[in-house]
């Protein structure tokens, strides 16, 4: 027998495990001022690249007026319970009506998180007899609800419709006895990597087999396509995507998410997500927000494009100046270097102390060892001379980090807050 108290103090997890040199840095951070391209970290003002603050709604002024003013008329709690129960308004139904004009789909279920919201969501649709067929890099979100799924799941290979088509044969002959269907899962984009799923090739396998599509478009709402409704529009598959979600947390800038389909669908969904049946529903300053913030979006396509301008600007300013930045085609941009843990929290201080410039490191456990991500989220509010200035600013870090510079056997040394 064990002590859970022991066992946990014993193994703080693959990231737990650093937190006593890293918190407050490199994990926690305190970013402090107003959303934008330059925030206070310690004190000091940096560049910011590592919000998806996508088209800059964070801190609209519209924005800012409305989350206030809805939050003064209606305070936070209310509409107190869960829909189902006394926690629905006037002004849930009418964001779930402008959502699905959004996403050009017949109906919407809002979602307290976007994470909930798809475990919850996966859970219902499936049952034991129903397998399952999702790409290897799916988010969190979508694996946990495979997690909780009673039924055969297989994998894909990330983006690989082949091995996704070898998947569906397999699901097909389980299905076949079962007496169940198919779901697969995948995302509009990936927001490690920023490559778009292939998500109209997965459409194509229709014709070849039964299954119904469930696609994570949370990096893709507002910010692809020709009217900001995703990486479907973006693809011209939006109708043989069975099943749209979209999170609040990105493009939209606040909280929240939602899920889009067929009526009867959204209906069951409304009745059987038990993470929107069991949970109070969303306050009324967030849905108003929400609205206001879809408004901006279709008012002002200009704010997507000037998302582009700068992600272009960054990627083909980072790619000539000899980075790898890999097979990303959104605005999500990973620059892929090689270096150990030291290496890279060495160099991502250097980065934030000297050039000034913040941005998310990503290191193994998540990617494999050896290998450093910087990734960088270019926002409609960055500038091109904020681009400039990062690129050199890179530049000089990547020399520093090929020449051995920051090669150590421990950590960056950072007074770290626990
Ligand atoms: C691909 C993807 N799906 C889902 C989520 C979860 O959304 P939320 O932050 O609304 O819970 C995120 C956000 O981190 C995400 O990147």
């Amino acid at each position: 027998m064990r002590d859970i108290f022991d066992k946990v103090k014993a193994n703080m997890g693959p990231l737990g495990m650093y937190s006593s040199k890293a918190h407050g840095y490199f994990t926690f951070p305190k970013l402090e001022g107003d959303i934008g391209p330059y925030m206070m970290f310690r004190g000091k003002k940096l560049l910011n690249w590592s919000l998806n603050n996508y088209l800059g709604l964070a801190n609209h002024h519209e924005v800012r007026k409305t989350d206030a003013e809805a939050a003064a008329k209606f305070g936070l709690a209310a509409p107190m319970g869960a829909r189902m129960m006394s926690g629905n308004s006037v002004y849930h139904e009418q964001l779930e009506k402008e959502l699905s004009e959004f996403v050009n789909k017949p109906d919407t279920i809002l979602c307290n998180y976007g994470y909930q919201g798809m475990v919850s969501a996966i859970d219902a649709l499936v049952d034991r007899r129903d397998v399952i067929v999702y790409d290897a890099e799916s988010h969190a979100c979508i694996i946990d609800g495979v997690r909780l799924h009673m039924g055969k799941r297989f994998v894909f290979k990330h983006n690989d419709v082949e091995d996704c088509e070898k998947q569906l044969q397999r699901a097909q002959k389980i299905v076949q006895e079962t007496g169940g269907g198919i779901l697969v899962l995948t995302e509009g984009v990936f927001g490690m990597r920023g490559d778009q799923g292939k998500l109209k090739e997965i459409v194509a396998l229709k014709k070849k087999y039964s299954f119904r599509l469930f696609v994570d478009d949370a990096h893709g709402i507002g910010v692809l396509g020709k009217t900001g409704g995703g990486t479907g529009q973006e693809q011209n598959c939006q109708n043989g995507i069975d099943i749209y979600f979209g999170t609040f947390a990105k493009s939209f800038a606040l909280i929240g998410g939602f899920i889009s389909s067929e009526k009867e669908i959204v209906t069951y969904l409304r009745y059987n997500m038990r993470s929107q049946i069991f949970a109070k529903s969303l306050p009324m300053p967030i849905v108003i927000g929400a609205l206001k913030r879809l408004e901006l979006m279709r008012k002002h396509p200009e704010y997507r494009e000037k998302l582009w301008e700068i992600t272009n600007a960054l990627q083909s300013g980072l790619k000539k100046a000899g980075f790898d930045i890999g097979n990303t085609n959104t605005p999500v941009t990973p620059v892929y270097l090689n270096g150990s843990i030291p290496e890279a929290t060495n160099m991502v201080y250097d980065l934030r102390e000297n050039f000034n410039v913040f941005c998310s490191m990503v290191t193994y456990p998540v990617i494999p060892k050896g290998m450093i991500i910087l990734r960088l989220i270019p926002t409609a509010v960055h500038t091109l001379e904020d681009v400039q200035y990062t690129i050199e600013s890179f530049s000089k870090i990547v020399d520093k980090l090929k020449s051995g510079k920051y090669q150590s056997d421990d950590l960056a040394k950072v007074q770290v807050e626990l």
